[in-house]
């Protein structure tokens, strides 16, 4: 059983995305700013006393503590994941993964390819948005806990969570024959999503590994690198390259009046998308 509270996690099952996982998706028990996701027939410490959360829950449902505290019964939905996710790699923000979905129109059948998993944040709000999402992980204790992620985000059977380097994968497909490099079969991706500091080298496959028509999805915190994915991208015939810097300002209402926050100015990436045509 998995039960996260929190920034903890503690994971006590040796069958994380084995069957039956997609019946045991968490549920959120939220109670003011408490919030725990826990497995149906799960157990849950908190302040307020011990929850038990019945293998028949439902969204909607009230849960009381031992000691007769109430908890709400909530699905959990994407954005929940970026809070509960236990993390390897800085994961992407929800409003830049819809900046993402909204470029490339992934949808439900679409077959994605990304790199690097991290935390899968991105790699389960896309899997959750109806893709079909093999990611690569080139850090093994990352990519374990990127296999957790998933199931306890209930998308494991949807994304499959690779050890290794995605560019080497990439190369070792146009020599070797292995099953790895069977499921990169040229023109098999109608997505691609990349987020490592290598990413200029997977963009010069994105011709090779994308259908026609197909997206490739550039995220970078830094400019130099974002050059370098814009130029791979043309030299290499992707059409229509666009970037962008993923930046919002959040909105403040008091009694004085209305204005942007004076908080830090929310940078988070750029974003360059390319489509192969
Ligand atoms: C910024 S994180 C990705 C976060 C992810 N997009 C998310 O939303 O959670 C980048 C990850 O890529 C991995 N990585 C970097 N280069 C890689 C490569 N060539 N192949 C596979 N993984 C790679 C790193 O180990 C790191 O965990």
């Amino acid at each position: 059983m998995t039960r996260v509270s929190g920034d903890d996690i503690e994971d006590d099952s040796e069958d994380a995305g084995t069957e039956g996982e997609s019946n045991r998706v968490p549920v959120l028990l939220v109670r003011g700013d408490r919030e725990y996701l826990v497995e149906p027939g799960g157990e849950q410490g908190t302040d307020l006393g011990v929850l038990e959360v019945p293998t028949d829950v439902q969204s909607g449902d009230t849960i009381e503590t031992h000691l007769g505290d109430e908890f709400q019964v909530r699905r959990l939905r994407g954005p929940d994941l970026f809070h509960h996710f236990e993390r390897t790699g800085a994961p992407m923000v929800p409003r830049d993964i819809g900046l993402v979905i909204g470029e490339t129109g992934i949808a439900g059948g679409d077959r994605v390819l990304d790199a690097g998993t991290g935390t899968g944040v991105l790699a389960a709000l896309l899997a959750r948005a109806g893709a079909e999402v093999v990611t690569y992980e080139q850090d093994a204790e990352f990519a374990d806990v990127a296999r957790e992620n998933m199931a306890l985000g209930g998308v494991a059977d949807a994304v499959d969570v690779r050890t290794g380097d995605v560019t080497d994968a990439v190369d070792v497909r146009t020599g070797d024959v292995t099953d790895e490099v069977d499921a990169l079969k040229p023109s098999s991706f109608d997505v691609m999503t990349l987020d490592t500091a290598d990413a200029p080298a997977m963009v010069e496959h994105a011709p090779d590994l994308l259908v026609d028509g197909g997206f490739v999805a550039v995220y970078s915190p830094f400019i130099e690198s974002t050059r370098e994915v814009a130029r791979t991208a043309r030299e290499v015939g992707l059409a229509n390259v666009t970037t962008r810097e993923t930046i919002q300002r959040e909105m403040q209402f008091d009694d004085r009046g209305s204005r942007p926050t004076t908080a830090p100015v929310g940078h988070t990436g750029y974003l360059t998308i390319a489509r192969n045509e």
